[in-house]
């Protein structure tokens, strides 16, 4: 499997960049149409045209391959793809909502695992100009130079990020953490995409994260953080929803200095 893996990335980054060139010019030319999925949650056509043309290429060149999008498959029954088969998880705008208000904090989220095992992820940011990747055990890198978490160990000087889910009615835990993390830490960042959030982890831009995500959201972030250093884990017991490679429950990564004091703030429990 190793030779299709360098294979597969290079594949995975010229679809994330197409698709990047997508994202940019829908955005310059406001040629995109606004609608809500189940009555809250921002899609874009852009949304929907990206992920067409991530997924069809990945059926045209895979078609063994499985595809869980989050726009075209995400009620796929991962139960029931054999642990020998490839599995592509996709969130063709990670940011809608930055993307639709003109922010330029987005990127397309490309992830592949295999059974248990994360095997590459691309983060590919078009407004930003960066593309971060992994390969499980080769490390990770943004625009080709490695990355490496910070070193931070101190809860005091920690810059922490998180997200808010659309449901309204699921807030209350998390303003409680929030709480916590502002009178522990030294701020907080809401920057609207949970695959950037993993790899500024990474980068070292940021000493933790937490959130309760989808398997889209974090496929790829979580090994390009885990590939630089960081630690995963959670603060909550995850549902049996998801495999454990892409559930995104209860998310935690940081850097190891910090972790344990990061899953002492965030479990509500202790
Ligand atoms: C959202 C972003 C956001 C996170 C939300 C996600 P979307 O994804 O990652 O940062 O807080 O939980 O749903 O809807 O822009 O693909
Ligand atoms: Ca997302
Ligand atoms: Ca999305």
């Amino acid at each position: 499997m190793q030779n299709n893996v360098f294979e597969w990335l290079d594949f995975a980054k010229r679809l994330a960049v197409k698709a990047g060139e997508m994202i940019v010019a829908a955005r310059a030319d406001s040629t995109f149409v606004r609608d809500y999925k189940m009555d809250h949650e921002l899609v874009t056509t852009t949304d929907i045209a990206v992920d067409q043309y991530i997924c069809s290429n990945i059926h045209t060149r895979h078609p063994s391959h499985c595809i869980l999008s989050e726009e075209s498959s995400p009620t796929l029954d991962l139960a029931s793809v054999s642990e020998s088969t490839p599995v592509w998880v996709i969130d063709p705008i990670d940011g809608t909502v930055n993307f639709a208000h003109g922010h330029h904090h987005v990127a397309v989220s490309i992830g592949l695992y295999v059974g248990n095992e994360r095997i590459l992820g691309v983060v590919h940011a078009p407004f930003l100009e960066e593309c971060y990747w992994a390969i499980k055990g080769e490390g990770a890198y943004c625009n080709g130079k490695p990355l490496l978490v910070s070193g931070a160990k101190e809860p005091r000087n920690a810059l922490v990020a998180t997200g808010f889910p659309y449901q309204k009615d699921a807030l209350l835990p998390i303003l409680e953490r929030v709480s916590r993390i502002l009178h522990h830490c030294q701020d907080v960042r809401r920057n609207g995409s949970a695959a950037l959030d993993l790899c500024w982890v990474a980068s070292g831009r940021l000493d933790a994260y937490f959130e309760s995500v989808k398997p889209w959201d974090m496929a790829a972030g979580t090994l390009i953080a885990e590939e630089a250093g960081a630690l995963v884990g959670r603060y909550l017991q995850s549902s049996d929803r998801w495999p454990d490679v892409v559930n995104g429950e209860g998310l935690l990564v940081s850097t190891p200095g910090l972790f344990e004091a990061m899953l002492a703030l965030t479990n509500l429990e202790k």
